[in-house]
Parts: C-alpha cells; sequence; structure tokens
C-alpha cells in the first residue's frame, strides 16, 4: 500500500498527465501489466534511495541509468513505425541518424507486399474453378487498409493491387489510396484487372477498400475492419470471392465477422499465431514479417552500442555466445541506418511450422554472460496497447529477448491515437541507458528527440 501511495506520488510529481496514467493505459490487459511493471520500476528506485522524489525531479543523478551519458547520446532504436514523411514516404534522416548510436528496425515492406500479392494471385489461379463465387466472370476483392500515412500499409496496397493488376499509376507509383466502394468498377483510383488461367479470362475487381480508423483516430483497428465487412457484405457479398488484409488483426476480424461461414478465403499479415491457426479452418493465408528476427534486433542494437561493441555483433557476425543471423533473414542499409527483417510467405503449405509466433528465433537465443555484457535500463514503448501484432507478437518476443541481452526493459503501452500519451511517460529520460521507440505517426519523431535533447 505504501509502496504504491509513494510511487503513485511520484508520478505527479515527474507531471505525469492523467491522461498517461489513465485511459488509454487502463483498458487493456496488456496496459495494466505494463502500468504494474512501471510502478514496480519505480517502487524498486525508491526502496534504493532515500527521498527519491527531490532526485527524480531535477532529472541529476538516478541510479536507474548505469552511467553518465546526455540523454541525447544514449542509444536509441525506432523501430516498426519508420520515421517517415506520412505523405511522400521520404525517411526522416535527422530522426534516423539523431545520434551515431541511432537505428531503425522493421521489415522489407516491398519485398513483404510482394510476396502477399503473389500469394493471393497463386491462390486464386490454383482455385480458379471455385473462386468465382456468383459464376459473374468477376474474381470481386475487398481490401481492408491499416493507415494511410504508414508506409508499410502502403506498401502493401501497391502489393495486392499490382499483382492483381487493379493498380493504376500516380505520381510514377501505384496509387494506394482507398476507393470507397467500386462494384461497378468506376473509380479512378484503381482499375479493373484481368487474370487468364486454362485459357479463360476472369476480370478481377477491388470491390471496395477503405482505411480502417475508429472513430477515435486509432489506424489498423480490427474491429472497424470487422464492421466494414458487415457493411460490404450485407450489399454485395455474393460478389466478394477474396478479403485482402493489411494484417491479420483486422483480416481475423473480417474472417470471424463474416468469410469464415462464407468460405472466402481472407489473407493478411503478421503470421500472428491466432491467424496461422485459422488457416486449418479456411483464412487464406499470412505473411511472416520474422517479428523473432526484428524484435532481436531492436534490442540488439542497443545492447551492442552499450558495450561499446561493434553493430554488427550478433547479427551478422557471432558474439561472445555464439549468436548471430544469416543474411537470408535480414538486410541491413547503412544509407538508411535501417535493418529490415525478410518475409515469408505462410499458406496451408508450410502453417504449421509458423503455429507460435512469440517463438524466438532458434541462432539468436543464446544468453548473454552477465558480467560482460551489464545489466542495463532501457525506455521502450508500443504505440498501441490494442494493437494485435505488437501486443500478441512483438512484444512476447521483445520481452524474451531482453532477459537474453540482460536488459531491464519498461514496456510502455500507448493509446495509438496520440502522441502526448507515450511522450508524457518519457519524463524522466535520465533514469534509462537507452530508448526503444514506436511512433503513433511516422512524422512525430522530433516529439521524442526533442526530450532526449533537453
Ligand atoms: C503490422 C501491423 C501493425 C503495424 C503497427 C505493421 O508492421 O503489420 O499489424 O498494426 O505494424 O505499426
Amino acid at each position: 500500500m505504501k509502496k504504491k501511495f509513494v510511487s503513485m506520488t511520484m508520478a505527479v510529481l515527474m507531471g505525469l498527465s492523467l491522461a498517461a496514467c489513465g485511459s488509454g493505459d487502463d483498458k487493456p490487459a496488456t496496459d495494466n501489466k505494463d502500468a504494474a511493471e512501471e510502478n514496480n520500476a519505480e517502487e524498486s528506485k525508491t526502496d534504493e534511495g532515500g527521498s527519491e522524489e527531490s532526485k527524480t525531479d531535477e532529472g541529476s543523478s538516478d541510479e536507474g541509468a548505469s552511467g553518465d551519458a546526455a540523454n541525447k547520446d544514449k542509444p536509441l532504436v525506432w523501430f516498426n513505425r519508420q520515421p517517415s514523411n506520412s505523405s511522400t514516404g521520404e525517411l526522416d534522416m535527422a530522426a534516423l541518424s539523431f545520434n551515431e548510436d541511432t537505428y531503425y528496425v522493421g521489415f522489407d515492406a516491398n519485398q513483404g507486399a510482394e510476396l502477399q500479392g503473389t500469394m493471393v494471385k497463386d491462390y486464386i489461379e490454383a482455385n480458379i474453378d471455385t473462386i468465382d463465387r456468383n459464376g459473374d466472370g468477376v474474381i470481386g476483392y475487398v481490401l481492408a487498409i491499416g493507415d494511410i500515412g504508414h508506409n508499410d500499409s502502403i506498401a502493401r496496397t501497391r502489393g495486392i493491387r499490382k499483382a492483381l493488376g487493379t493498380g493504376v499509376e500516380k505520381d510514377g507509383d501505384i496509387n494506394s489510396d482507398p476507393v470507397g466502394t467500386n462494384t461497378d468498377g468506376k473509380q479512378a483510383a484503381v482499375q479493373d484487372g484481368s487474370i487468364e488461367v486454362n485459357g479463360k479470362k476472369y476480370v478481377v475487381r477491388e470491390l471496395a477498400s477503405q482505411e480502417m480508423k475508429n472513430s477515435a483516430g486509432a489506424t489498423w483497428d480490427a474491429a472497424t475492419a470487422g464492421n466494414a465487412i458487415g457493411t460490404w457484405s450485407s450489399s454485395f457479398g455474393d460478389e466478394i470471392d477474396i478479403i485482402a488484409s493489411n494484417n491479420d488483426g483486422m483480416g481475423m476480424s473480417m474472417f470471424n465477422a463474416w468469410s469464415k461461414d462464407n468460405n472466402v478465403p481472407t489473407f493478411g499479415y503478421d503470421a500472428n499465431s491466432d491467424a496461422v491457426a485459422a488457416i486449418a479452418e479456411g483464412y487464406g493465408g499470412t505473411i511472416s514479417q520474422h517479428a523473432d528476427v526484428q524484435a532481436y534486433l531492436t534490442l540488439r542494437v542497443l545492447r551492442n552500442a552499450l558495450d561499446g561493441a561493434d553493430i554488427d555483433t550478433g547479427i551478422g557476425t557471432a558474439d561472445d555466445a555464439g549468436n548471430t543471423l544469416s543474411d537470408d533473414v535480414y538486410v541491413y542499409n547503412a544509407d538508411e541506418r535501417s535493418y529490415y527483417a525478410l518475409n515469408v510467405a505462410v499458406t496451408a503449405d508450410n502453417y504449421q511450422d509458423f503455429t507460435d509466433s512469440t517463438k524466438i528465433y532458434e541462432p539468436v537465443s543464446k544468453q548473454l554472460d552477465e558480467s560482460a555484457h551489464p545489466s542495463k535500463k532501457v525506455w521502450l514503448n508500443i504505440y498501441n496497447a490494442s494493437d494485435n501484432f505488437l501486443s500478441s507478437t512483438y512484444q512476447p518476443l521483445l520481452q524474451n529477448y531482453d532477459d537474453i541481452l540482460n536488459l531491464d526493459v519498461d514496456y510502455i503501452g500507448g493509446d495509438g491515437q496520440t502522441e502526448s500519451n507515450i511522450t508524457n511517460r518519457l519524463g524522466n529520460p535520465a533514469q534509462y541507458d537507452a530508448f526503444a521507440i514506436n511512433m503513433v505517426k511516422t512524422d512525430n519523431a522530433a516529439s521524442y528527440t526533442a526530450l532526449l535533447n533537453q
């Protein structure tokens, strides 16, 4: 009781807003856990240090962080949302090279998008005799778009349109705008494609697409996708032959709401465990973005910087425990200061190998020796504690790797809508040795770096 009171007092003293501690925090289970972990972190500090409050207030000495590096010089990794302009996609190089120990970890969006598109096209060709449910010669699909300003989402929309021949060019690339409804094939953002199998030609039409954003502003919103398929299926359900989704969270919501019962193959992205399991029940397929490799890289680049080790340690070059990644699972782009995991298609042919999305990747599973790699404190946030991929796949993986890499990570869950809900909880960066950031919007890197620059 007493401890809890102390940490709450501290929270107030640290200027954490009520919004930060409440609203977004209280609903999802993971978030309650995060809050508990935050409290624990506060408590242990409080336990050690006499009049902790004044220390925290001044942000001066702090036994959380182990060195005396300035916040602006501490290792920083952006992950899952690459600092970039949400309209043009141009990378935010100022954020990506904030200091010499700054990196981005994500996955190869274009390679994955191409795989997803090809997976859907291959499925259509292999099932051509049954795919056109109403026999009108038009293979109709609907598309759930995650976030129109997120470069992964844009790539996936383009990948589907490219493979199915429904894309039209805009500014030198495939238009990724949502079409709303397009049952008559007249919307300008797409065109009708065609596919020829066994000498017979079919039209392919994007019947509808929309960004799955809820009224509060959260994107990639699974519930919104569930509602959308309800609306679409009630007005043109018999024309829908395929469902494509920018991720599994939305895909599974549509599958459970409608497509499972109507035997309409649904294709997502992320290889979350529930989606992989659903392949046995008719979910069409998904793409693994190798979250096991990404979660490792996210923490590994911090570990290397904190150790003063070469950045390739435990990545392209084996570390002292024998951890190493082969080059078929990631690429490093030095100009972009970015590590990209490579994607793998998961279909009825191979899904048995992907049933547990939280399983760590064996080649990088060996424990680091704590005397050579002492424990360090890391602040890490997840932009939306309700995001299916990040909460059900990515965070559990991070939690496995943090032990292996001797990193003591505080996990902060955001509400998916407001950056300040998260930045408010970076009130005392001096308490941490390194930072791992997952922004709400890819344009907002400066709201974090400003705090580290103070
Ligand atoms: C994942 C999505 C997720 C998004 C969050 C993407 O890489 O595929 O499922 O919602 O990241 O930023």
